[in-house]
């Protein structure tokens, strides 16, 4: 596996498979990978020849509250794990690479950055669109996974692939969970036991708003309030949103008459673990596309860990 440091080791490395006629895929990520991470490098491997997977804690996604300094960094399990799936190169920069001294050139997504995520952290998916753009022309793959665990996330990235016309093909893969239906997340290592069990608030949430339109319940209102009543079962859980909306325009849905996103964010206390800084809020995300009772998948518009939307 190779260890590039430099954009012009990427390039370089690049242009190489591509002369040799090698598809190229890209997996960004901020490391402290688990499996929901390697997940994507196996949907990337489905489509490319070799898979470049980028760590970089990115600076401008963070606002200056967040939790930068203390994001975990385990670098050296990082590139065991990339090794181990099989990656073909791991991008690592230094902050300097991706943002020149003197730096002010931005990607904004207008509209699908606004609501859910983008309402609570409004400078994140300026950060997000720039440094995704950056790793787009540097690595010039000619795919681009990203999980719809962000389902926000992979919207804005397909809305600026398109509008800027790159040619990469932005693939999204289903959201992976642990065996108690906890969405993987980078995050969850500041929960301490008892936080992360009621963690799986999020998951339950999203199921009982499942099982309620299942049952023959459509109205927006009534399903939020039902996965509202859930998270609030968890004592420390702190209810940040809870939308339904739809899946391609993020524009809010009254009833579920298509598919329609119902997406969550809940904050809970961080553990004060020893030995390293931790933020004092751990913010979880999670999501589910709901359909009308019987209708088929579309395409594309699934974020679920049952086989791969394509
Ligand atoms: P990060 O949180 O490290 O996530 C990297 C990628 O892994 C994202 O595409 C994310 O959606 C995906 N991912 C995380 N947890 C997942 C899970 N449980 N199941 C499936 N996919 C999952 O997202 C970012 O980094 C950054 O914003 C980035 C895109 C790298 C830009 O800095």
């Amino acid at each position: 596996m190779e260890q590039l440091r430099t954009v012009q080791e990427l390039r370089a490395w690049s242009d190489a498979q591509r002369r040799a006629d090698r598809r190229v895929a890209l997996v960004p990520t901020m490391g402290a990978l688990h499996a929901g991470h390697l997940s994507l490098v196996a949907e990337a491997q489905r489509h490319a020849d070799a898979v470049v997977v980028s760590i970089f804690v990115n600076p401008t996604q963070f606002a200056p509250h967040e939790d930068l300094t203390s994001y975990p960094r385990p670098l050296e399990s990082d590139l065991d794990q990339c090794r181990a799936a099989g990656v073909d190169a791991v991008f690592v920069p230094a902050p300097g690479e991706l943002y020149p001294e003197g730096a002010q050139t931005f990607v904004e997504v207008a509209e699908l950055a606004k609501p859910l995520c983008g309402a609570s952290r409004p400078h994140f998916f300026r950060g997000v669109a720039t440094v995704v753009t950056k790793l787009l022309i540097a690595a010039r793959p000619h795919v681009a996974v990203f999980g719809a665990k962000d389902f926000q996330q992979l919207q804005v990235v397909r809305r600026l692939a398109r509008d800027l016309l790159l040619d990469v093909e932005i693939i999204g893969a289903p959201i992976v969970r642990d065996a108690d239906g906890l969405a993987l997340s980078s995050r969850n290592a500041y929960l301490d036991a008892a936080t992360r069990r009621e963690a799986l608030a999020l998951a339950r949430a999203l199921d009982a708003a499942e099982a309620a339109l299942t049952a023959g319940e459509d109205h927006a209102a009534v399903l939020l309030e039902i996965a509202g009543k859930e998270i609030a079962r968890a004592p420390s859980a702190r209810l940040d949103y809870a939308e339904l909306r739809d899946p391609e325009t993020l524009a809010t849905r009254e009833r579920v008459a298509g598919p329609a996103l119902l997406a969550l964010a809940v904050s809970f206390p961080a553990a004060a673990a020893a030995g390293r800084a931790a933020p004092a809020k751990v913010r979880l995300i999670d999501n589910r596309v709901l359909r009308p009772p019987g209708a088929p998948v579309a395409p594309g518009t699934d974020s679920q860990q049952r086989g791969t939307p394509r």
